[in-house]
């Protein structure tokens, strides 16, 4: 009954693939209605006047609410800044904003009436990039002004580590947009219940924030509002902040209308209103000394923030904290600045701001590599993160930290020290080349988020034996199910089968946090495994009476509970235990442990266990077509422990698949704030015969408090491909490229 290490398949993949699965759109109940979000067609302007009359004459219209209508709710989701109007007032901050909001009996009516409303605009002047937004004479998006967050960090004495080095090495760094592109677009349904209660059924990844933002709308207290889960086709940080707001818009339309609403987006809405990643401009300069040696990194980073805070200063504070990448470095300095424009909001994205950090960090080692002429995986290995060392938050790493073994597993098995000669050779019009990049990754919430940074389980033994677990943190394709199940199988010496998963109901679990930053193997695991823990004492107890020894002198072999020749099948200690009435549920609990932070220049414990990983790119370019393809990546993670390899090697290919196209495929093209391309004929992703072979080795440097040891690796999967594919294009073509997407065209024009 060990199922850790073992790579069962995952449970709902039947179901997936041969369509059974209900996904949101696929529900309905009975006096739905549907509704349809107005959105701004401007970027930036205020409001002067909404037109009405031909909508209303749709028929099968129900409501139509815009910013006029003087309801008793609240106009706004937000959970960190309430700087987002649920339907925009008075002002319009990016194309995309809601204007107003549309509910009817049939989907046509509603998409018909939308279209009919008229809105009048006094346009203001547009900012669209970071450098717009901050001059001087820039109009405020929002009255406090344009800077949203200014994160710093400071270790040591920065001026006394470039005056310890033997060079100085400076570089700027750009990063785009990213869409999250989740299969399943945004959906809720929103149903209100006869006595003031409402569910929300959603595509989303943490059930808690949209609970407390239906509340913080609908002014109801947190029992009367009930968050159910559906199966959800893909979430990747996409499905963590936006749908607060869009759900409290179908809750608000449900609530006055007294009927469920759905409220789902075709692809091209999901394009233009919802979040992406952050595109950032970053300024390293690194000092270090002729052996090697890192003595300094001074680091400023630009984040454009869109026109709305969403999740921006959670993911700046990672961005920040992780800025230097997996090194021991004594004299640091990182500004950090969010700032506000009239592009897309951005929010969370697998990697939450370390993608961008990644790969200016990554770049600069390779460009110090070249410089002192060593081979870029030694400078990494004199610089790597050991145990006892120091990160850059000065806190001394005690146990699990695997990157030196990343960084030697992926060296020998990419067989790099031939390649990086051979391919440097490289002539012709084809060429190849091979590159590295190493990272880091705070393990769930860390400093900031500290408060929420705990995990609950339900655990049910039935008379027949058989379990249901419910939980509080979600699965959106992952396969956090699976491996839950496969942690509660094994602690509680069950097959597989006997172990039911329930969806995610927040009436069932208390608060357990999002379900983001990699932390629900680690989490939610952990409290699975804890309430696993007591129902199998309890299992004991019961079975050292009928064997009439002591629980430890007990033996389990199969589901039998042995001692010497005497035994007694699971099942039956089960009806025994519910004759006796012996309670054979059990709540699991896990709360992170303390961390120690000053937040004024980002020193301590930022996070409780870090992920680490290597990952080697290799590509081969064609010099007549501007081609990149990327032939093979060797990705080495640290992962604590593996519980499921086939998952985490499904994750791993899947980050790189991601990360792939944010380097060389996807060009999200803003024009004064209007995506041009806000489809999938024009935003260009890899295709399957695109993604390279990935060969995955998974490294097992145990984290104590982790579930069997486990960490994470859901998002270190996708932050170190981008650099390592550039640093591979460099050790081809001798050309270094600060800034992605490198598409066909920048290596076509490229003079060799
Ligand atoms: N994998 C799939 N298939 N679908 C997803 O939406 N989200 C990613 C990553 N892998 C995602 C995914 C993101 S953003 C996170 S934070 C982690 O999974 C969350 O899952 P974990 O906590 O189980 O690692
Ligand atoms: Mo992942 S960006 O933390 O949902």
């Amino acid at each position: 009954m060990n199922y850790i290490g073992k790579s069962v398949f995952r449970l709902d993949a039947q179901d997936k693939v041969t369509g059974k699965a209900l996904f949101l759109d696929d529900l309905k109940f009975p006096g739905m209605l549907f509704a349809k979000c107005v959105i701004a067609k401007i970027p930036h302007g205020e409001i002067l006047k909404i037109k009405l009359d031909k909508a209303e004459k749709i028929a099968g219209l129900k409501l139509i609410l815009d910013s006029s209508f003087n309801f008793k709710f609240e106009n706004e989701a937000g959970l960190i800044l309430s700087d987002q109007p649920l339907i925009a007032f008075k002002k319009a901050r990016y194309y995309g904003d809601c204007v107003a909001l549309v509910a009817a009996s049939v989907q046509e009516a509603a998409l018909l009436a939308a279209s009919l409303i008229k809105v009048s605009y006094k346009a203001l002047p547009g900012y669209f990039s970071v450098k717009d937004a901050l001059k001087k004479e820039a109009l405020f998006i929002h009255p406090e002004g344009n800077l949203l967050t200014h994160l710093k960090l400071r270790k040591g004495n920065i001026e006394e580590g470039f005056k310890n080095s033997d060079y100085i090495i400076e570089a700027l760094y750009q990063t785009p947009h990213q869409e999250h592109l989740y299969l399943e677009t945004q959906g809720v349904i929103a149903v209100p219940h006869y006595d003031g209660r409402i569910t929300i059924y959603g595509s989303l990844q943490c059930p808690y924030y949209v609970q407390k933002s239906v509340c913080k709308v609908l002014k109801k207290g947190l029992n009367q509002v009930e968050v159910i889960q559906t199966v959800t086709g893909g979430g990747f940080g996409g499905k963590e902040d936006f749908p607060s707001e869009h759900c409290a818009r179908a809750a608000l339309l449900a609530e006055i209308t007294r009927q469920p609403v759905k409220l789902v987006f075709d692809r091209r809405e999901d394009f233009i209103i919802t979040g992406k990643r952050h595109p950032m401009e970053m300024h390293y300069k690194y000092g270090v000394r002729k052996d090697g040696i890192i003595q300094a990194a001074q680091i400023k980073i630009y984040a454009d923030c869109g026109a709305y805070a969403t999740l921006s200063p959670i993911v700046l504070y990672r961005a920040n904290v992780h800025a230097c990448g997996p090194y021991v470095i004594p004299n640091i300095s990182v500004d950090t600045f969010g700032v506000y424009t009239n592009n897309s909001p951005c929010g969370a994205m697998r990697g939450f701001g370390q993608p961008q950090t990644a790969f200016a960090s990554e770049g600069i080692l390779d460009e110090i590599a070249q410089k002192l002429g060593i081979d870029p995986i030694e400078l990494r290995l004199k610089n790597a993160l050991r145990i006892n060392r120091e990160t850059a938050t000065d806190q001394v790493l005690k146990e699990s930290v695997g990157l030196a073994e990343t960084i030697k597993s992926a060296r020998i098995s990419s067989n790099w020290d031939k390649k990086i000669k051979q391919y440097s050779k490289n002539k012709g019009s084809k060429r190849r080349g091979i590159g590295a990049a190493c990272i880091y990754y705070g393990i769930s919430l860390g400093s900031k988020g500290w408060h929420l940074d705990k995990s609950g389980a339900h655990l049910q033994i039935w008379q027949d034996g058989t379990a249901s677990i419910a939980l509080g943190g979600a699965d959106m394709g992952q396969g956090a199910f699976t491996v839950i199940a496969q942690i509660a199988a094994s602690a509680l010496n069950l097959p597989l089968e006997y172990i039911k998963i329930l969806e995610v109901n927040t009436s069932f679990v208390p608060d357990s946090g999002p379900t983001v930053a990699s932390r629900t193997t680690t989490m939610s695991g952990k409290a699975v495994f804890n309430g696993a823990l007591i129902l199998k004492e309890r299992l004991l107890n019961l079975a050292s009476i009928i064997l009439k020894v002591s629980p430890s002198k007990i033996k389990l072999k199969g589901m039998g509970y042995y001692f010497k020749r005497n035994k007694i099948h699971y099942k039956d200690l089960v009806k025994e235990a519910y004759l006796r009435n012996i309670n054979l549920s059990a709540f699991g609990w896990y709360s992170a442990p303390p961390l120690k932070w000053d937040n004024e220049i980002s020193q301590g414990e930022a996070y409780f266990v870090y992920a680490f990983a290597t990952q080697i790119a290799e590509v081969e370019i064609d010099l007549a077509l501007g081609i990149v393809k990327v032939l093979k990546v060797t990705a080495s993670h640290d992962l604590g422990k593996a519980i499921n390899p086939n998952l985490i090697e499904g994750q791993i290919e899947g980050g790189v698949a991601q990360a792939l196209g944010y380097t060389l495929y996807e060009n999200l093209v803003f024009k004064k704030g209007i995506i041009q391309n806000p489809n999938l004929s024009t935003y260009v992703i890899p295709l399957s015969l695109d993604v390279p072979y990935v060969k995955s080795i998974l490294v097992e440097d145990a984290y104590s408090e982790g579930p069997f040891g486990a960490k994470g690796v859901g998002e270190p999967a996708l932050i170190p491909t981008a650099p390592a594919i550039v640093n591979a294009i460099n050790n081809a073509l001798g050309v270094r490229f600060r800034k992605i997407p490198i598409l066909p065209e920048d290596i076509f024009f490229k003079k060799f």
